[in-house]
């Protein structure tokens, strides 16, 4: 039966990692979720079939580029994103301010919003809590993400705080601007860098607003991955157990094993698709990159025990020449495998949560990254 309401509901839980299931209209979102970036309208070199063949139940689309480019009017008026693009399932959308603040030039931000030129012609745009939600609404989002703040670090704590207070003001306004939609949901987004107080501030002041969900960001911006971790303990045990987590932007293999185990459901990264571009595949034992002499004549696939085509039908000398020679197939293929390899780490953890072993598949599947390449 087709959900008529966004619904999050916990499944099993194994220690403080869980498992569980959003339904939405346009489908169903098993986590914990890998979410493939489809930045501007495409998840770079691959076809939505495919994406979908691997096993992704969510895209994430980014505001700031599609307001760019082709612009949100637009698409509103082909139709919205998922025919824009061909994706019929749930699609989330960032906000927009991380990426005017790490993309745009002549950025202000004040109170109101922050007005910035387009990193493409220069064209100046103002983003507001309420024009982000606009933009969201007309892109057809099915998950849409609060306007926030995420200050980069290090920087001092008043600073953090400031940004931290600021997202939270933020966060009532996209509320208001949201209003009532039973059929999609907006979450707020946890700030407060690396000072733990601040982050339970956030944390619980979110929690007050009864949101749909709650994002965790401003984190894997150049910390140690022991920081993101104590705060990703510090604010999972916060949040309400009965809505759903996203940790955004992250991260490695590694970062998902050990974020799942403090409570997170949902994640996005440009890793596997960036990597697959840049000639990395990503398999269970470990990053191999293609782009290195001794693949030259090797006849052997990446990875035979794999269940996609681009790690078993083709050579490493094949994927060695097409990324040596800059061939688009070359991106395409190992996008594909990276893409294949993360929602199949995903399949793995949710299987191993139901089971009760995710503490020992987790310590299995590090133990083949430590082997090394095959
Ligand atoms: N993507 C990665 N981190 C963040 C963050 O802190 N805020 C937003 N809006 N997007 C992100």
């Amino acid at each position: 039966m087709t959900a008529t309401g966004f619904n999050f509901r916990l499944l099993a839980t194994d220690g403080t990692a869980r498992r569980g299931e959003v339904t939405m209209p346009r489908g169903t979102i098993r986590t914990p979720a890998f979410m493939p970036v489809g930045t501007g309208g495409t998840v770079k070199a691959m076809y939505m079939d495919q994406v979908r063949g691997v096993g992704a139940d969510i895209i994430l689309g980014n505001t700031y580029h599609l307001m760019l480019r082709p612009g949100a009017e637009r698409v509103a008026r082909l139709g919205g994103l998922h025919e824009f693009a061909r994706w019929p399932w749930p699609i989330l959308t960032d906000s927009g301010g991380f990426q005017v603040m790490s993309l745009s030039k002549l950025r202000k931000l004040n109170e109101t919003g922050v007005t910035f030129r387009s990193h493409i012609d220069g064209a100046p745009y103002e983003l507001t809590p309420e024009r982000s939600i606009e933009i969201q609404g007309l892109l057809d989002s099915d998950i849409q993400m609060q306007l926030d703040e995420c200050v980069a670090l290090p920087a001092s704590e008043k600073e953090i705080e400031r940004g931290m207070e600021l997202s939270l003001r933020w966060a009532e306004r996209c509320k208001t601007a949201f209003g009532d939609q039973p059929a999609r949901a907006m979450f707020g987004i946890v700030q407060g860098g690396d000072v733990p107080a601040l982050r339970e501030r956030s944390a619980l002041a979110l929690k007050g607003m009864d949101l749909k969900g709650y994002a965790v960001g401003g984190l894997a911006v150049g910390e140690p991955q022991e920081v993101m971790l104590d705060m990703l303990g510090v604010t999972c045990p916060l949040l309400p157990a009965d809505k759903p987590r996203y940790l955004m932007g992250v991260g490695t293999p590694d970062d998902i094993l050990k974020s799942v185990a403090r409570g997170i459901d949902m994640f996005d990264c440009v890793m596997p698709t960036r990597a697959g571009r840049h000639g990395l595949a990503y398999t269970r034992r470990g990053k191999v990159n293609l782009r290195n002499a001794r693949h030259a004549d090797d006849p052997r696939p990446l990875d035979e025990e794999s269940d996609c085509p681009a790690a078993t039908d083709y050579s490493r000398a094949y994927l060695h020449h097409l990324v040596k020679s800059g061939e688009a197939l070359g991106a395409m293929l190992l996008t594909w495998n990276n893409l294949a390899y993360y929602q199949r780490l995903m399949a793995d953890i949710r299987a191993a949560i139901e089971a009760g072993a995710f503490a020992d598949r987790a310590a299995d599947i590090s133990e083949g990254w430590a082997k090394g390449d095959l």
